[in-house]
């Protein structure tokens, strides 16, 4: 079969590797669809726990059907329609996944628009109940352009909160308002948040982490998700520690740490959203396989509105 594998140049490249086996508990899937995100980035770099950078192959998510499972692995699986949740190996046409992290794909999704929900609407749904965010509350979301971001934007506007996206352009913030934003901050214009938050969902993290943390407001709840703008640089903690008055919540949390349990519970909150039209996929850009390359230089400028699916051809 073949898979993308990053290169001593950086590149990823399409080349033939043995089909896996899947082992015990584990399941092999025959790939349809493979979700691109940020963290295939940082997979390439070797800044993924796990990964080597060269020799590596990127890839958190794939949608496909399950061809056969390993010892104990629950056999009602095989030819079952099922989004896998990776962490890395996606960039291939086939994979090997623990039966405890595929989700099924409901009957009438096809496997791109399951992928474009995937690990990103499963952070989405965990960052905002984690912060137990409540109907009339207000969520700023930053990153809200990028593929956790719109979806945190449709969950929480679907959930009744007053949403705020920080976003990079009028363009990219005239969508967020079609997807339930009430406020927009353009990050490139130089404005601020003018408010203060029941919760901040930040998948972007990096030096600007402190200010946003000082916008909550009292029992305020920031849910760190991601880090696009790398790890923040000055002491956060000693913000907690100033704004102690405010009794501030500082979480974080990634899907590598989650319960089958906890996946399967969010998946099912998705894909009832999904149902009833209160959640859709958005889809910067369909490619293939081969466009492995393409897609990871698309993430690394930034450029995604929501998400870039690979089919498998
Ligand atoms: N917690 C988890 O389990 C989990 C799972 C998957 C991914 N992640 C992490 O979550 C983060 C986001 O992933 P994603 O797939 O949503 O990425 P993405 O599609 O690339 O979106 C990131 C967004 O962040 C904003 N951004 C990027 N660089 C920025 C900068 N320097 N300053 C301010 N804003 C910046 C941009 O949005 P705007 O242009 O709209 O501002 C960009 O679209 C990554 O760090 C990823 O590793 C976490």
């Amino acid at each position: 079969m073949r898979a993308a594998v990053v290169q001593t140049s950086g590149e990823v490249r399409l080349v033939d590797v043995p089909e896996p086996t899947p082992g015990p508990g584990q399941v092999l899937v025959e790939v349809e669809a493979i979700g691109a995100g940020y963290v295939d980035v940082m997979v390439r770099r070797g800044e993924y726990p796990g990964s080597t950078g060269p020799g590596s192959v990127p890839g958190a998510e794939v949608a496909g059907r399950v061809q056969a499972v390993g010892p104990g692995a629950p056999g009602d699986l095989v030819g079952q329609r099922v989004l896998a949740i990776l962490g890395v190996g996606g960039y291939a046409e086939q994979v090997v996944a623990d039966a405890g992290r595929v989700l099924p794909v409901p009957r009438d999704a096809d496997a791109a628009e399951a992928v474009a929900l995937g690990v990103n609407a499963l952070v989405a749904e965990h960052a905002l109940r984690r912060a137990g965010t409540t109907a009339g509350e207000r969520v700023l979301i930053r990153g809200a352009g990028g593929g956790i971001g719109v979806l945190t934007t449709q969950i929480a506007h679907a959930r009744g909160a007053e949403v705020t996206a920080v976003t990079s352009s009028p363009a990219r913030g005239k969508r967020l308002r079609e997807l339930g934003a009430a406020r927009i901050v353009d990050r490139t214009s130089g404005a601020a948040p003018d408010q203060t938050y029941d919760v901040v969902v930040d998948t972007v993290a990096g030096p600007d982490t402190g200010s946003y943390l000082e916008l909550l407001r009292d029992n305020g709840r920031y849910v760190l998700c991601g880090a696009a703008a790398g790890a923040p640089t000055e002491d956060v903690l000693a913000t907690l520690v100033r704004d102690f008055h405010k009794s501030p919540t500082l979480l974080a949390f990634s899907l590598n740490s989650v319960t089958p349990e906890e996946l399967s519970r969010s998946w099912q909150e998705v894909t009832a959203l999904w149902q009833q039209g209160l959640l859709s996929p958005v889809l910067h850009r369909s490619l293939t396989l081969s466009d492995a390359e393409q897609a990871l230089e698309l993430l690394e400028r930034g450029a995604p509105f929501g998400k870039v699916v690979m089919l498998r051809r």
